[in-house]
């Protein structure tokens, strides 16, 4: 079995920014995260119907935000004007959605890493990940920390990723372990996948491992369950409890 190449990115990963603590997939978000020690955040990436990418984990604006309806079907104009942390806390009260773009700037200002995980709308998947990705690529060429990780549960979106900004790595999401899940990894050309925690055990490690695959789990909240997925050689945890683990918490 060969060795994998170096993995520049820390084990432990904010989910959305920063879990729970402040509005999900807002710059203030990714703050909160820096400012209890984490290097690197999750985030979801989709793009308005004019094609700007930007981050937002539904496909439906209500829940996280003042506008309506389908983020595909409005242009950027529109949901720039709108307001993504009201809901959590008045603290909140004035963040935007940031633009992919705004993120970068964060990066680049704080040296945060970024796992960017590609989130088409309805039958946008080859689009959202041929612009997404090609706009990330170019964003993150001038920025010195490790290239943002792709990652998608969309085979299509990883793929146009793939062939449109390829030198971004590219990380496969899956709920489960099913049949073909190293052949589908590999021709993406994929360098890890990004497996729901309950499914992940040593084996499973193991067989990424002989496929050249490192494997990170979702979503990680508790310390016991942190412990045996360290123990079972994974490289990355992606958790919403900040503030309970990871950096400054875990020895
Ligand atoms: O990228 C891991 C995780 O974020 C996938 O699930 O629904 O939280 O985006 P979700
Ligand atoms: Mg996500």
């Amino acid at each position: 079995m060969e060795a994998l190449p170096p993995w520049p990115y820390p084990l432990w990963i904010a989910h959305r920014g920063a879990g729970k603590l402040a509005p999900e997939n807002t710059l203030a978000a990714f703050r909160v995260g820096l400012a209890l020690g984490y290097q690197m955040a999750e985030c979801d990436v989709t793009l308005s119907g004019d094609g700007v990418p930007f981050l937002l984990h539904d496909a439906r604006l209500e829940r996280t935000t003042n506008g309506f309806g389908l983020a595909r079907l409005q242009p950027w104009s529109a949901m720039a004007q709108l307001n993504a942390g009201r809901w959590h806390g008045t603290e909140f009260a004035t963040e935007p959605l940031p633009t992919l773009a705004a993120l970068a700037g964060l990066a680049r200002e704080t040296g945060l890493m970024l796992n960017l995980e590609l989130k088409p709308g309805p039958e946008d998947d080859a689009r959202c990940g041929r612009i997404a990705a090609t706009e990330a690529q170019r964003l993150w060429a001038s920025i010195e920390t490790p290239p943002p990780l792709l990652s998608s549960f969309s085979i299509e979106a990883l793929a146009a990723a793939r062939d449109h900004a390829p030198a971004l790595p590219r990380a496969l999401l899956l709920e489960r372990v099913s049949d073909g899940w190293r052949d589908a990894a590999r021709e993406l050309g994929a360098v890890a996948v990004v497996i729901e925690h309950r499914a992940v055990d040593a084996e499973v490690v193991l067989q990424a491992l002989e496929s050249g695959l490192r494997v990170l789990c979702y979503t990680v909240n508790g310390e016991a369950e942190a412990r045996r997925l360290e123990d079972a050689g994974v490289d990355g945890l992606i958790t919403d409890a900040i503030d309970r683990l990871g950096p400054q918490a875990l020895p």
